[in-house]
């Protein structure tokens, strides 16, 4: 685009020349113009190799950064095309001036360069028609959120990221699922931020909140690449949010839902013991916890409320419902007597009803 600048300048320079009067004045000026013409067009000559340079960079770097999302591709697209269209009317503008130069028209050195500019502008004009009408249909796309799309909260805490899911589910990652549209609603804080996903070319500038919980700004995303991409945020006072990262996960087909159904667990609605029960089993406790007193990795359920618990460092602990909640969200920090401390945390994967019901399941396995 630098050499269709330049050819725009050298033609305005141009135009101005022929404003003086006297014949020999007006000789010396077009010889002058034409001098500059020359001048600029090697310039623009060097320039276009410039610009191939150019396109190529930008493919390679859309070639490293993957088109993971459907404005991914649309927006690469727009760019080269505008970079092409640019690199197209660069040549033909430094082919007719050169053209020109060497051989004026009927009208002199005069009408040959006000000609020249004439083309110039309607060629400038022709490139911010197709950069106005290319970017438009891509904004335009960005703003209509589909029907259905998936909604997730983002919030900018002092931590990072949360992002909350239809079920209330709050997780520190982003987990997506592939080609089909996702809406984030993102909540504004006490600053303005940044949230972009560079794989997605996704970039939203969200205002200050006008209300605590408020959404301050919708956006949507399709995602059509499996695999892990970075999220990163910006704010004004850069510091030590300086560049927070996320992860967000597109999973392949099918894997979302496995994904939600795992986070979602049983319906929290139902009577604790059920809950618990429902949860024992979806939630993997089964692989090594027992409710018919068969041990494996991890001690057996069987009479729990009513058997002692010793703990690996000499001292026994109540059966409560608190020792089994701590059991589940933090296991190591207490260990019973003649196992190994393998168990996994649950902590911030289960709701606070589940932990309640999987303790009164527990609890009532006699
Ligand atoms: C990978 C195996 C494993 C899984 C999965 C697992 N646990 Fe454990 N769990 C253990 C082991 C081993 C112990 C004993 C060592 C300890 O106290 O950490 C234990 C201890 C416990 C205790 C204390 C037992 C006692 O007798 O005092 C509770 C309660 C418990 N687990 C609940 C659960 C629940 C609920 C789940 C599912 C949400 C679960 N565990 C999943 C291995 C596991």
């Amino acid at each position: 685009m630098t050499s269709t600048f330049l050819m725009l300048q050298a033609a305005a320079a141009a135009a101005q020349a022929p404003a003086v009067q006297s014949v020999d004045a007006q000789a010396a000026a077009a010889q002058a113009a034409a001098a500059q013409a020359t001048q600029v067009a090697t310039a623009a000559t060097q320039a276009a190799p410039a610009t191939d340079a150019a396109a190529a960079t930008v493919q390679a770097a859309a070639e490293l950064l993957p088109k993971a999302s459907t404005f991914a591709s649309s927006i690469d697209d727009s760019f080269v095309l505008i970079l092409w269209f640019a690199v197209f009317l660069s040549i033909v503008v430094a082919g007719c001036f050169v053209l020109l130069v060497m051989r004026p028209g009927p009208g002199g050195a005069g009408a040959t360069s006000r000609s020249l500019f004439r083309w110039s502008a309607v060629g400038a004009f022709a490139l911010v028609a197709v950069f106005f009408v290319q970017g438009a249909r891509v904004w335009a796309d960005m703003q209509v959120i589909p029907r259905g799309a998936l909604p997730i909260r983002v919030a900018l805490e002092e931590k990072g990221f949360t992002f909350t899911y239809p079920n209330g589910y709050v997780s520190n990652e982003l987990h997506l699922p592939i080609d089909r549209p996702v809406k984030f609603s993102f909540l504004g804080a006490s600053e303005p931020y940044t949230f972009s996903i560079p794989a997605f070319r996704t970039q939203v500038a969200v205002p200050v909140g006008v209300r605590a919980g408020g959404i301050a700004k919708d956006a949507w995303v399709q995602p059509i690449l499996a695999g892990e991409y970075e999220a990163r945020s910006t704010t004004p006072s850069l510091r030590p949010r300086a560049e927070l990262v996320a992860t967000a996960t597109v999973h392949p087909e099918g894997g979302y839902e496995k994904w939600y159904q795992d986070i979602s667990g049983p319906p929290l609605d139902l009577p604790p013991v059920e809950l618990g029960q429902r949860s024992y089993q979806m939630r993997g406790c089964t692989q090594c916890h027992t409710i018919d007193g068969a041990k494996l990795v991890g001690p057996t359920f069987k009479g729990f409320a009513t058997r002692e618990h010793k703990l690996k460092d000499g001292s026994v602990v109540e059966p409560t419902d608190a020792y089994i909640a701590e059991s589940i969200n933090d296991p190591q920090a207490k260990i019973v007597e003649g196992f190994e401390p393998v168990m996994p945390s649950f902590k911030g994967r289960l709701h606070e009803l589940e932990v309640a019901g999987l303790a009164a399941y527990i609890k009532s396995l006699q």
